[in-house]
């Protein structure tokens, strides 16, 4: 049995013994990275500097929400908007090991930035068991690289340290339930972000219309949940196919993208079973984003699959 006391009071220490001088988090408010800085945070106080990265690809008001929790945890923090550098660098790029490839060495070269203007020597990451398991070694096949993972570039200058590394997501809410954290039931949210829930190339274009879509799945589910529609789904969201369908807006002729819903749930996120949301929700999710999104959405699918055999973001 998993006993969440005892790995937080022994990661304190071990984390106190070490990191010597300052570090750096990768912060997105997720859980996994929110229990990371809060056990440093607590193993080396403020010679910890928490750096959350705009990609662009966020979901709607998310790097706003991110800052009130950083405020509201006590701790030292910096925001970088890096959302035109994260646009260019994905600009023509389809296929998507080498979008998540990109974004991982993007996000480490400015975390490398900011801990050579402050002379941090280690680089905190929130990585989980899945993340490098599905990443692949030299025993397992590759399913996808995550950002964190095998997106990582070979040569770093700082030293990564990985205090979840050995845990699975269910290991990590307990964490987060014994350290009274604000976010221990969020659902996950990929680091590559939105990019990884467009197919093919991630436009700005695109993202605005799929931070909308998510946007909307995410509201609608979660008032279905509170009504006692449905039972609450470990992950929901939005895919943006970037296919064009025919469809009618109004009298005229439309010819727009197709957005896919995903709801899943699941223990740890190595296997997975596709959610059973009633229909009136499937109903008021499909009128919501066609309305909101006019003529660029036309169709709208759900997705019925289990991990495996797929997995649960599309990319
Ligand atoms: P898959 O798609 O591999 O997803 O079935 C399993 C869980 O991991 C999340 N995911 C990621 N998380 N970096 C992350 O931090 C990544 O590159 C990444 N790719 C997938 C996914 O949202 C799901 O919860």
């Amino acid at each position: 049995m998993f006993d969440a006391e005892k790995f937080i009071e022994k990661s304190i220490a071990k984390l106190a013994k070490e990191i010597k001088g300052k570090a750096l988090i990768a912060f997105s408010g997720g859980v996994d990275s929110t229990v990371c800085a809060t056990l440093v945070n607590k193993a080396i106080g403020d010679r910890l500097l928490t750096v959350h990265v705009d990609t662009g690809y966020m979901r709607k008001n998310e790097s706003l929400n991110v800052k009130k929790l950083m405020k509201q945890l006590g701790l030292n923090y910096r925001l970088i908007d890096a959302s035109k550098e994260f646009y260019n660098s994905l600009k023509d790029v389809e296929d998507p090991e080498i979008k998540r490839k990109i974004i991982g060495e993007r996000f480490i070269r400015l975390f490398e930035k900011a801990a050579d203007e402050e002379n941090i020597e280690y680089l905190v990451q929130g990585t989980i068991a899945p993340d490098w398991i599905e990443s692949g070694d030299n025993l397992r096949d590759t399913i996808k690289s995550h950002h964190n993972v095998g997106g990582l570039p070979e040569e770093m200058k700082v030293k990564l340290i990985e205090p979840l590394r050995d845990l699975y997501k269910d290991e990590v809410r307990k964490v987060a339930r014994a350290l009274k954290l604000p976010v221990s039931e969020r659902q996950p949210f990929p680091g590559p972000g939105l990019a990884i829930r467009i197919i093919g190339e991630a436009t700005p274009e695109r993202t605005e219309v799929v931070r909308e879509a998510c946007y909307i799945v995410e509201n609608e589910i979660e008032n279905a949940v509170e009504k006692k529609l449905m039972e609450k789904p470990w992950q929901y969201f939005a895919i943006l196919i970037p296919i064009k369908t025919v469809g009618v807006h109004g009298d005229q002729r439309a010819y727009g993208y197709t957005i896919a819903i995903r709801a899943v749930q699941s223990i740890d996120a190595m296997t997975c079973a596709y959610s059973n949301i009633p229909h009136s929700v499937l109903d008021n999710i499909s009128t919501k984003i066609t309305n909101v999104l006019g003529k660029k959405i036309n169709r709208i699918v759900y997705d019925v699959t289990n991990k495996p055999p797929s997995t649960v973001e599309w990319e």
